[in-house]
């Protein structure tokens, strides 16, 4: 993959500085990456290969840039069969609703048919308060999948 669309879901910028810190590193691969900070239904059904990278809100929400492309998702229910995708879900496990965004996305994302790429990353940010580096651990990991 060459190519990769990578849109945050972010409230007070952690996730937002994640996913850049992710693009710099799979541009370092040669992949070509398109950060999107406000993604719209358009960029997920032109994608071929999508990260998202999203913390989690109010009781399990999506953060307020993030929750109207996924509302829309959820709404026309494209076919997403031609998509590869993977989820790093960034949350605080003192809630119960921990990391309930990415969780949302992914299970949305496979009921529409997108194939997972790398099973859903979830970072607690009580035990890595600098969510980019295990972001960036599990990406060297599983870097063939996305720079291949
Ligand atoms: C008002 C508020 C509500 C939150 N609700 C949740 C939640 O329901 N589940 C969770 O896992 N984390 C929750 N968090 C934790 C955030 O997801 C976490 O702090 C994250 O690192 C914020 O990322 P951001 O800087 O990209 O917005 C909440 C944080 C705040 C401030």
């Amino acid at each position: 993959m060459s190519e990769l669309t990578l849109i945050t879901g972010s409230t007070l910028g952690g996730a937002e500085y994640v996913g850049d810190h992710l693009a710099d590193f799979l541009e370092r691969e040669g992949v070509t990456v398109n950060v999107i900070n406000e993604g719209e239904i358009t960029d997920v059904t032109a994608a071929s290969s999508l990260l998202l990278v999203t913390s989690t809100h109010g009781a399990g929400d999506y953060p307020d840039n993030l929750a109207p492309m996924m509302a829309a998702l959820k709404f026309s229910t494209p076919d997403l069969s031609a998509l590869k995708y993977a989820v790093i879900a960034i949350g605080d496990s003192s809630y119960d609703t921990f990391c309930g965004a990415g969780i949302q996305a992914d299970e949305l994302l496979k009921g529409l048919g997108a194939q997972t790429i790398v099973p859903r990353l979830e970072i607690d940010i009580l035990e890595h308060p600098l969510p980019e580096e295990a972001a960036e651990s599990w990406l060297s990991q599983n870097k063939s999948a996305f720079c291949e």
